[in-house]
């Protein structure tokens, strides 16, 4: 069984950045919940699932992905603050880091293990996709309507719909991290 414990030493670096404890709380309980509901039983199980089953991910697993993507949304965050003398939008930091965390919490539900020492879309996830079923998850646990935004609107489903700044980050950062695995699949990357 996946605890709160156990999220809040894997995201430890991330979560202590969270000002707002509520939030913080919420965020590893949607990880938790997303744990329990979709059968995953320990921090290793979570280390070895591959972030995608859309292309090889050469070994990047789900825990280091929704890392990146978080500390890169960030970083994108803080760049514009030091390099802008008036800041035209305002970027909130909690609600970037929560739902960096959480943007990618709906696969959770959408993968399962094949069988055969690999992964497949599970059924739940053929009926929604991550950014669906991760905002049910967490919807559940009582988050923010713009942390929801975050992982709603973080990939496809997002495209021309409205969104908070930070879902426009995270979603840059999440393809920052996709599309040179995808390229290099297609012979596409130059190296
Ligand atoms: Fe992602």
């Amino acid at each position: 069984m996946i605890t709160e414990k156990d999220i809040g030493q894997v995201f430890a670096s991330i979560l202590e950045r969270i000002q707002d404890e509520g939030l913080r709380k919420k965020t590893i309980r949607a990880w938790v919940l997303g744990c329990e509901r979709g059968g995953w039983e320990s921090v290793e199980e979570l280390e070895a699932l591959p972030f995608t089953l859309l292309t090889d991910t050469h070994g990047v697993n789900f825990i280091e992905h929704t890392i990146a993507v978080t500390e890169g949304a960030y970083e994108l965050a803080k760049v514009q603050e030091a390099a802008y003398r008036q800041m035209p939008y305002k970027i909130d930091q909690d609600r970037l880091l929560a739902g960096g965390l959480l943007h990618d919490v709906g696969k959770l539900l959408e993968f399962e293990p094949d069988g055969k020492g690999g992964y497949r879309k599970s059924r739940s996830g053929m009926c929604a996709r991550h950014p669906i079923s991760g905002t049910a998850l967490a919807h559940e646990v009582d988050l923010p309507d713009e942390v929801l935004n975050c992982i709603a609107c973080h990939a496809k489903e997002g495209d021309g719909r409205p969104q908070v700044v930070e879902t426009v980050l995270i979603h840059q950062a999440d393809f920052a991290t996709f599309n040179p695995l995808v390229m290099m699949e297609k012979g596409a990357l130059i190296q």
